[in-house]
C-alpha cells in the first residue's frame, strides 16, 4: 500500500509511523502540521503530487484541544469541520481511499443514552454534541457525508474514545505521572467508556482495510470502566513497579468536583459489533490493552510530563 499520513506528529499519527517502520511492502509519506496544512487544500496536489499516487491517506490531523475549543471555535471548525471535506474531495478526485478518524464526543453521552445503548453507541446511533470540539468533529463528518465519499466502498470514517498511548499527552501518560510525584489524586468516577489505545486502532484499521470495508465503523478496546477505574489500574502497575508515591491515594470524585471550560459526556463507550461483524475479529478488553501500554518504560520515565 501507498499510503499519506496527516498529522503524523500526534499520537495515532506516530502510532503508524512506528508501524510503517516495520513494513517493507508499504510506503508511507507522512506529514506533519507544518509540511501539509489541512486547512489549505490548495497545497494539496503540489506536496501531494512530489511522488507517486496514493491509495490511501490517513489524516489523523485535527484540532485536539476540547477546552480550549469553547474559545477558538472558528480554528475548531475549519480544521475538523471543514478541512476532511477537502480531504474528501481530494481522495474522490485522485481515486485514493480515506481514513478518518472521529469521536464518541458527536454523542451527547447523556445517561438516557447510557440506557438506550447499555453495550455502547452503535454507528447509527443519533448524534448530538456537548460541546464545540465535538460539535467541530462532527461538522467534519458531515463534511466528508457531503463529499459522496461514504457512499463509495472507498472510505472509512471510524470513530474512537479516549484515545492513549505510552507517546504524547493523554489520561495514561498523565497518570502514570501523577503516581509517581503525587501522594493523592482525584478522578472523575461517574465517566464511562473504555480507552482506546493507538496501537490497537493501527491494527483495526488495517483489518478494515483488508476487509475493503467502508463507511462509519466504531473501534477501540471491549469493556467499560470509568476514568478512575483506568486511573485505579495505572496506579496499580505503578505499585507493583515500585515507583508509586508512597502515600499514593485516589479519591473518585463525582464531574461536579472537576469542572472544564467544555462539558464532558457521561457516557462514552462505542460499540464495536459492527468491527467485528466486518472484520471478524474481537477487540482486546481495556485493561489488557492498558497492561500492554503501560509496559513500555518511556511511560515511567520523566519525559511524560
Ligand atoms: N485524543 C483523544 O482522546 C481522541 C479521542 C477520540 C478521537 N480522537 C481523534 O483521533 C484522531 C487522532 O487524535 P490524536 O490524539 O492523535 O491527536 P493529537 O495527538 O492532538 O494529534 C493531532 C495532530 O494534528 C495536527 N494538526 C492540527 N491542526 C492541523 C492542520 N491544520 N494541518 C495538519 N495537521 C494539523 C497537530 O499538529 P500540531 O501539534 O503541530 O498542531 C497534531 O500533530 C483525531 O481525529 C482526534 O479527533 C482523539
Amino acid at each position: 500500500m501507498k499510503i499519506v499520513l496527516t498529522g503524523a506528529g500526534g499520537q495515532l499519527g506516530q502510532q503508524w509511523q512506528m508501524w510503517a517502520d516495520s513494513q517493507t511492502d508499504h510506503t508511507l509519506w507522512a506529514y506533519n502540521s507544518a509540511e501539509l496544512d489541512i486547512t489549505n487544500p490548495e497545497s494539496f496536489d503540489s506536496i501531494l503530487g512530489a511522488h507517486e499516487a496514493p491509495d490511501v491517506w490517513i489524516n489523523c490531523a485535527a484540532y485536539t484541544h476540547v477546552d480550549q475549543a469553547e474559545s477558538q471555535k472558528d480554528v475548531a471548525m475549519r480544521v475538523n469541520g471543514e478541512a476532511p471535506g477537502a480531504i474528501a474531495r481530494w481522495c474522490l478526485q485522485h481515486h485514493c481511499r480515506l481514513v478518518h478518524y472521529s469521536t464518541d464526543y458527536v454523542f451527547s453521552g447523556s445517561q438516557k443514552d447510557q440506557s438506550d445503548h447499555p453495550e455502547g453507541y452503535t454507528e447509527d446511533a443519533m448524534t448530538h454534541p456537548l460541546n464545540a470540539y465535538g460539535e467541530s468533529k462532527l461538522a467534519g463528518e458531515h463534511a466528508i457525508a457531503s463529499t459522496g465519499i461514504l457512499d463509495t466502498s472507498n472510505s472509512l470514517l471510524l470513530r474512537v474514545a479516549w484515545l492513549c498511548s505510552p507517546h504524547g499527552r493523554n489520561f495514561v501518560t498523565t497518570m502514570a505521572r501523577l503516581a509517581t510525584q503525587h501522594p493523592e489524586v482525584r478522578v472523575v468516577d461517574d465517566q464511562t467508556g473504555a480507552p482506546a489505545f493507538c496501537d490497537d486502532v493501527v491494527t483495526q484499521t488495517l483489518a478494515l482495510l483488508h476487509a475493503q470495508a467502508s463507511g462509519i465503523v466504531h473501534i477501540g478496546s471491549a469493556g467499560q470502566g470509568t476514568w478512575a477505574d483506568v486511573a485505579d489500574a495505572v496506579f496499580d502497575q505503578a505499585r507493583t513497579r515500585g515507583v508509586a508515591h508512597p502515600e499514593l491515594t485516589l479519591h473518585r470524585i463525582p464531574t461536579s468536583e472537576y469542572p472544564t471550560p467544555a462539558a464532558r459526556p457521561y457516557f462514552s463507550k462505542l460499540s464495536t459489533e459492527k468491527f467485528t461483524t466486518l472484520t471478524g475479529l474481537y477487540p482486546p478488553d481495556w485493561r489488557d490493552s492498558l497492561n500492554r501500554c503501560l509496559a513500555d518504560p518511556t511511560i515511567w520515565s520523566s519525559k511524560n510530563s
